[in-house]
């Protein structure tokens, strides 16, 4: 039976065999949320960078850039990390280039899996939908902080795992940690979260409405997928079924 399992931090990846597998990189706070929105309105490609020097010398070469560090934008980049800025219809067809505080370095971290997506509350149907039909196992791989584990990317591979119900067989006790923890959460997501210092830290930057997005169900449909260096829309042609 195909396995699933949830890797909390990007520093406990090697623990992974990726061969094989299709991982979820989730940063609901709110790098994989902002990406889905930026993919879901016409943004060409994203390319995911660890360095703000990789975003400059992008940016100087034709590219958006989108810069934040610490939840904030980094002065002298075009954009910050906030979803709402990339409903943008401006950014419609250009390519951004994009360095956050962890999500752009799980998604380095994860290189090496069969394939890389990324889930957000936004588009979690598309992803149950697409992970239910594969034939291989499922890594669900979360940003937390710093290398810490972080409440909001738990719970959201807590609802996939529960969404996914009894189609994967689990690969440690995460999973079940995680579902648990979700069905605790999942009627009042965003009070669940208070306590999370990602939380405290965006309301502190006054950016509630952020949250408030990065926490709504279902706005696309659309899976965003790493192919090479880059970030797009996953295609019929792409997908591993
Ligand atoms: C991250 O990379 O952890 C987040 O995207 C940070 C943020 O956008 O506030």
């Amino acid at each position: 039976m195909k396995k699933i399992d949830i890797c909390l931090s990007p520093d406990l990846i090697d623990q992974y065999d990726l061969s094989g597998t299709v991982v979820v990189v989730i940063d609901i706070l709110r790098a994989t949320s902002s990406i889905t929105t930026a993919i879901a309105h016409g943004v060409n490609i994203i390319r995911p960078v660890e360095t703000l020097g990789e975003c400059r010398e992008l940016k100087l070469n034709g590219f958006v850039g989108a810069a934040e560090r610490n939840g904030k934008k980094v002065g002298g980049f075009d954009m910050g990390n906030s979803p709402l800025s990339y409903m943008n219809p401006d950014l419609e067809d250009t390519n951004i280039a994009i360095t956050t505080t962890n999500g752009t370095i799980t998604l380095k971290k994860s290189k090496g899996a069969l394939q890389v997506i990324l889930g957000s509350f936004l588009n979690y149907s598309a992803i149950l939908t697409y992970l239910e039909r594969l034939p291989c196992d499922v890594l669900l791989h979360c940003a937390g902080w710093k290398g810490k584990i972080n409440l909001e990317d738990t719970l959201f591979a807590g609802a996939v795992v529960l969404g996914l119900k009894q189609m994967f067989e689990y690969d440690s006790d995460v999973p079940a940690m995680a579902a648990k923890l979700y069905k605790s959460a999942k009627d009042n997501l965003k009070s669940a979260i208070e306590d999370s210092s990602h939380y405290s830290r965006l309301m502190e930057l006054g950016l509630e409405e952020d949250i408030n997005f990065c926490l709504k169900f279902d706005e696309y449909k659309v899976i965003p997928v790493m192919k090479g260096d880059n970030i797009s829309k996953l295609k019929l042609a792409d997908m591993l079924f």
